[in-house]
């Protein structure tokens, strides 16, 4: 998408609204970037001259350059293409900005959000750059604003709460509170982005016990549309405190989470991989599990099935939340006989890096979502569902489809309900869910249209089967969704509505609707409105 057309879809509706309607004045943007401690004479702008939206991204450039050289990255510099690579996925990678700027604290945030709308230039975030599709967290043509420099960690005198700047990835912040025998709720690979995976839900190996990462989240500093940076919690501005515990990019651009310590020791964890003969065992246990899940809430089990070498492999991943060896829960997968078995006791920063391995950088990728009611047919229909579709990609040069269950069991979605709730829009009434997570890799650029068309036959024949069976639930989990899917209408019309009036309220010019376009918007489309077919 180029960003020529988002100025000109900018104008559009400039043009359609009066001027006041749209953007924040000239003088209140640079008045808020004084106080920042912005020299704005660097900027040669008065309220009358300033050229709003005339080549916007080049202009915002020159001006970053100018007042931070050092944090500051274009095209001409060698490390541009460093970072430009250092996307999870070859298709964020594939993305050119026009500028890259780092910001080293929360001010800098600001000043860079305010400079944006001076110059009305698109603008994308990127915390762990995880997210798979194109202009996530990365904008052609645009300002990529990187939060890595935001990577201060702090722990509470008293060390209930730690203190996670926003650019962080997970296996610095376990490395972090492991000496003090604490962690915190977050991912379950080492790389992956606080900002990003928090921002959207956030499923880790202790969410049975304590909800989602976004549901122990006790503060959110985070940088509004006017620059004005908040507290967001229970007690300070506590709609924009719901809607960010779930509600994505679309209210600000959080520079620090204050996360909820527990106590945490080293897990039983590890994977049993199991030949396409136990496969039919593997899904009745799984089912099981999913049935008694809630009655061991220091449990967690990821259930794959994926394709390698011709063969289907079913792969449960256990991880228990002590160092207890095979705990009941787990006694129906540890009975059938596995190919490999590499349960071990590990501390979590050891098991966030045995992720890790699978999940390797530069690929392409793409992954898809579903939630459904928890039956053991519906389990049987998703495998048998992707057994029959991944194979006409069978050729596929560096192809790895898995399909990945887990179960949100009402032991999670009880936690769901504290501090006032998240905007998910999940209840304990809703049952024991299975959330889908269809995960495909693959090598060549040649092969992404038979490949898509694939995921999406797997993702709307699974829904179709829901629906006939009256399993069907329309919850989409933001941090599995694809570009096709609309994320934030599936919350419910409750929560949906009540997102658009938080973000008419702290964002009352939109910015980071219509500035900010990647990922999952409040607009309810899907980032990408042709399904591949
Ligand atoms: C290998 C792998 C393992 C995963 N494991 C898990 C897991 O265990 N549990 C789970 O729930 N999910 C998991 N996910 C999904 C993951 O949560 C999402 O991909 C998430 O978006 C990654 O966050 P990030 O910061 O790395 O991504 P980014 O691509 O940097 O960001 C994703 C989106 O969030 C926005 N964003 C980021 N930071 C902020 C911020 N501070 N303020 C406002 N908006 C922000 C970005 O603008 C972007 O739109 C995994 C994904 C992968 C690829
Ligand atoms: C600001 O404008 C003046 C006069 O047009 C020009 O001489 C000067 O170089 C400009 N400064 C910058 C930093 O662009
Ligand atoms: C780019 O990355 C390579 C490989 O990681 C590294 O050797 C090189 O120093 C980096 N270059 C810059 C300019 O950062
Ligand atoms: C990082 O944390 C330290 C210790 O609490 C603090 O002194 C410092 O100001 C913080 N830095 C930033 C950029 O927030
Ligand atoms: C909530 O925000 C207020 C206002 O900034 C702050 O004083 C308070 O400490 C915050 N509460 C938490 C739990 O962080
Ligand atoms: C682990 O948890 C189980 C079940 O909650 C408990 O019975 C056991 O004592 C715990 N073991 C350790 C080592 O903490
Ligand atoms: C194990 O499987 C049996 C059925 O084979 C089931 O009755 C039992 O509840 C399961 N146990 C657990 C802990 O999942
Ligand atoms: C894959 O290649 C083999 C050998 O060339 C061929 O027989 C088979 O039909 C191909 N499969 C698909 C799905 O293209
Ligand atoms: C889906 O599951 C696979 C396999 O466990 C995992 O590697 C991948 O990270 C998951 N996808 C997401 C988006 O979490
Ligand atoms: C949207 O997806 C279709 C395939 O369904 C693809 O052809 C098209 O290029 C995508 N559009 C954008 C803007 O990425």
């Amino acid at each position: 998408m180029g960003v020529a057309r988002l100025v000109v879809a900018a104008l559009v509706t400039a043009s359609l609204v009066t001027e006041a309607v749209v953007a924040q004045s000239t003088d209140a943007i640079l008045r808020q970037l004084q106080a920042n401690g912005v020299d704005i004479t660097a900027l040669n702008i008065t309220s009358t001259t300033v050229p709003r939206a005339q080549k916007g991204c080049s202009i915002l450039t020159s001006a970053l350059v100018k007042l931070f050289p050092s944090q500051t990255l274009t095209s001409r510099e060698a490390s541009f293409s460093n970072w430009t690579e250092s996307f999870w996925s070859q298709q964020q990678e594939e993305v050119t900005p026009k500028s890259i700027f780092k910001p080293a604290c929360p001010i800098d945030v600001s000043s860079a959000v305010l400079l944006a709308e001076l110059f009305s230039c698109p603008f994308a975030v990127k915390s762990g750059g995880h997210a798979a599709f194109s202009g996530a967290s990365n904008i052609q043509g645009g300002l990529s604003i990187d939060l890595s420099g935001l990577d201060n960690i702090t722990l509470s005198s008293d060390q209930t709460v730690a203190s996670v700047g926003a650019g962080n990835v997970w296996v610095d912040v376990y490395n972090y509170l492991e000496p003090y025998g604490l962690s915190v709720i977050g991912g379950r690979v080492s790389t992956i982005g606080v900002g990003g995976l928090t921002t959207g839900g956030g499923i880790s190996f202790f969410s049975q016990e304590y909800g989602w990462a976004c549901d122990n989240v006790v503060n959110y500093e985070v940088v509004l549309a006017s620059g004005i940076i908040v507290n967001a919690n229970v007690s300070s501005y506590p709609d924009l405190y719901w809607a960010l515990r779930g509600g994505g990019n679309n209210f600000g651009i959080v520079t620090r989470f204050d996360l909820r310590t527990h106590v945490q020791g080293s897990l039983w964890s590890g994977s049993l991989i199991y030949l396409p003969e136990q496969s039919d065992e593997a899904i009745d246990a799984f089912y099981y599990y999913g049935v008694n899940a809630a009655s061991d809430s220091k449990s967690a089990v990821i259930m794959n099935w994926a394709y390698t070498q011709g063969m289907f492999f079913a792969v449960a991943d256990l991880e228990y939340a002590n160092a207890t060896i095979n705990p009941p829960i787990f006694q129906n997968f540890t009975a059938i006989p596995a190919y490999q078995n590499t349960m071990e006791v590990r501390t979590l920063p050891e098991v966030t890096d045995m992720f890790q391995v699978d999940n390797p950088d530069g690929l392409r990728e793409s992954y898809w979502t579903a939630t459904f009611a928890l039956t053991k047919e519906m389990i049987a229909y998703c495998v048998e569902t992707f057994e029959t579709e991944v194979v006409r990609a069978a050729n596929a040069t560096g192809y790895l489809p898995a399909l990945v269950l887990q179960v949100i069991s009402t032991d999670v979605t009880t936690q769901m309900q504290k501090n006032g709730g998240n905007a998910l829009g999940l209840s304990p009434s809703d049952g024991n869910l299975l959330l889908l997570n269809l995960s495909f890799m693959w090598g060549d650029i040649a092969d992404d249209n038979l490949i898509l068309n694939i995921l999406g036959a797997i993702t709307s024949k699974t829904i179709a089967y829901a629906k006939a069976n009256g399993l069907y639930k329309e919850y989409l989990y933001m941090n599995y969704a694809s570009q096709y899917q609309a994320v934030i209408p599936s919350y419910g019309t409750e929560n949906f509505n009540k997102l658009k009036s938080v973000s008419a309220k702290y964002d009352p010019y939109q910015v980071f609707q219509n500035l900010e376009p990647g990922y999952f918007k409040l607009s309810g489309q899907a980032p990408n409105t042709t399904y591949p077919s």
